[in-house]
């Protein structure tokens, strides 16, 4: 994956893939254990505040916006403001990589690195990954000016701190570099992911405004209007809790996980596997597989419900993948998901606007299957109650 559009990167993120899993508990550890809880209180106040109430709106920057001032908390410290025009234009480069990456441009970049020496269409690529590479080289400038080795801030500070720490040993690969890889690879892979699920999430809800009622009467119910859900919430709000995962199911955005490589020969189901094979996941068969869904083919949140109305997860739900691998982000994302999701559908109606575009649902394939642009109207339940 060459978002990050250096030659080599993907070397780069297998190399120190011991050391990146290392980083966050190290980070974790170091930093204050209430940042977790102010972290979910953010969410759930600055949800609603992200989308405009009334007005036909596409909820795009909005929603990418308050999910990367998440990972943003956690690598740089800080959030950014909605109208914040440089980090504005960040998220519209990245969002361009996501698309261009897993292009015939960019998959040709990735095979053949060297041809960033000339010129053609993989240069925006090169332009965007190095553009986004500096404003992370900025932040960590700017905390090794103003780190406090008794009060680490967020993730960069724990970082440097480990660096100094393990500067006598001659093997270590906590060095700036790494640093500043690791920090892009959080933000990317923390930035666009909840967002578009939370998109495509949208557009189910709109599709089948039953589910979205069920919801909101169920969080209204066990919630009212001014308590705002937490986590612990999740088993009193088993059609909620349900809704959640079906979105993840059905938005499926990485259709076909992340490329691996066999380090050694393989048996797999008798199949011999020879090393170095690329190996894909193909997820959009596990998740319409009709020996394990009851409703393979539609959005229906009984998926995840047994006969009782109980949550329950199938073993094969597995969108952050499995293994060692298994996504660095995965119980972040399942709280950004819950407690966006879940706020949004207590405050908010959302709906079509007039004559609305046709979308096509199979969306965007880039690195991550993205939805077509496309505008809501938000209405406030308080009003409309
Ligand atoms: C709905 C949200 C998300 C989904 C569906 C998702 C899915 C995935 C998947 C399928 C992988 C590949 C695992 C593999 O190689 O087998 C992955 C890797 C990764 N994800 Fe996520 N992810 C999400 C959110 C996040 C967030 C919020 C972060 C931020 C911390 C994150 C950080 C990462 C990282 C760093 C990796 C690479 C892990 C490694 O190579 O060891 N992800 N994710």
């Amino acid at each position: 994956m060459n978002l990050i559009g250096s030659c080599g990167s993907s070397d780069m993120l297998c190399k120190h893939i011991n050391e990146r899993r290392k980083i966050p508990s190290m980070a974790g550890k170091e930093l204050n254990s209430n940042f977790y809880l102010k972290l979910i209180g953010y969410i759930s106040t600055h949800t609603n505040a992200c989308l405009f109430v009334g007005k036909s709106m596409n909820p795009q920057h909005a929603l990418q916006n308050a999910v990367s001032n998440i990972i943003c908390s956690i690598v740089f410290g800080d959030r950014f403001d909605y109208d914040d025009k440089r980090f504005s234009y960040l998220l519209k480069i990245l969002n361009e990589n996501f698309i261009l990456a897993a292009s015939a441009t960019g998959q040709i970049f990735n095979l053949v690195p060297f041809i960033k020496h000339f010129p053609g269409p993989h240069q925006k690529i090169k332009k965007n990954a190095s553009e986004l590479v500096g404003f992370i080289g900025e932040q960590v400038k700017e905390h090794k000016e103003s780190l406090d080795p008794d009060s680490p801030r967020d993730f960069i500070d724990a970082y440097l701190l480990e660096i100094e720490k393990q500067k006598s040993n001659k093997d270590s690969t906590f060095h700036e570099e790494n640093l500043v890889m690791s920090t892009a690879d959080l933000f990317l892979a923390g930035t666009d992911t909840t967002s578009t699920t939370i998109r495509w999430g949208l557009i189910y809800l709109i599709q089948n405004p039953d589910v979205q009622e069920r919801c909101h009467e169920e969080i209204v119910r066990v919630l009212g209007y001014d308590r705002l859900p937490s986590m612990d919430d999740r088993d009193k709000l088993p059609y909620t809790n349900a809704t959640v995962h079906e979105i993840q199911r059905y938005a499926n955005i990485v259709p076909m996980g992340v490329t691996h490589e066999t380090i050694r020969p393989t048996k797999l189901r008798g199949y011999d596997i020879p090393q170095g094979t690329m190996i894909l996941t193909n997820l959009t068969a596990i998740f319409s597989n009709k020996e394990h869904w009851k409703h393979p083919d539609t959005f229906n949140p009984e998926n995840f419900l047994d006969e009782n109305g109980h949550f329950s997860k199938p073993e094969c739900f597995i969108p952050f993948s499995l293994g060692p691998r298994v996504c660095l982000g995965e119980a972040l994302a399942r709280t950004e998901l819950f407690l966006y999701i879940t706020s949004l559908l207590q405050q908010i109606h959302f709906s079509w606007p007039p004559d609305p575009q046709p979308l096509d649902m199979d969306g965007i394939m880039g690195i991550v299957r993205l939805p077509q642009t496309f505008n809501i109207i938000c209405c406030s339940r308080d009003t409309e109650e």
